[in-house]
């Protein structure tokens, strides 16, 4: 092989492998964006609603969250809690056993309801705002 032949090779070499590398970095930057589209595209007229799905409330409280064997109703909370009082309760429902309603739950239902401790105190409130709503 001549010289130029060395370098035609070599340099068309390096195109194929430019040509490759950049499909496979595309293929890594579209993932992402594609997860992006599909949770924008679920339609959720409320965050609050939208973090009650996403963390499961409804296995226990029902998906119309008016209750199950394993959860009582959410509706009219209201009357129970204010913003701050439910924040309060989602990050430690264990202090508030003793509670005369809570204490009968205690016996009625088959389970006990997880503390969301865990969870970002603003998340918690969008719940909760969310809650507070069902009448
Ligand atoms: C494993 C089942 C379970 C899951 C999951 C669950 N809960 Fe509960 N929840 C209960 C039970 C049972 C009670 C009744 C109190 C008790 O026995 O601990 C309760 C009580 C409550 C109460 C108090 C109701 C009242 O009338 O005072 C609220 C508010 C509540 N849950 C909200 C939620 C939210 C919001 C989520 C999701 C972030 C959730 N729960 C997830 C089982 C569950």
């Amino acid at each position: 092989m001549s010289k130029a032949q060395i370098w035609t090779v070599v340099i068309l070499g390096a195109f194929v492998i430019l040509f490759i590398m950049q499909r496979i970095l595309r293929k890594e930057e579209t993932h992402p964006v594609m997860n992006n589209e599909s949770s924008t595209t679920e339609t959720y007229e409320d965050e609050g609603k939208l973090l009650i799905d996403r963390l499961n409330c409804v296995t226990c409280h029902g998906a119309d969250l008016r209750g199950t064997p394993m959860g009582p109703t959410l509706y009219a909370l209201s009357e129970h809690y204010d913003r701050e009082q439910l924040i309060n309760y989602l990050r430690n429902p264990a202090d508030y056993v003793e509670e005369g309603r809570l204490k009968e739950f205690k016996e009625k239902y088959r389970s006990i309801m997880p503390s969301y401790g865990n969870q970002d105190v603003k998340d918690l409130g969008k719940i909760s705002d969310y809650l507070l709503r069902l009448k």
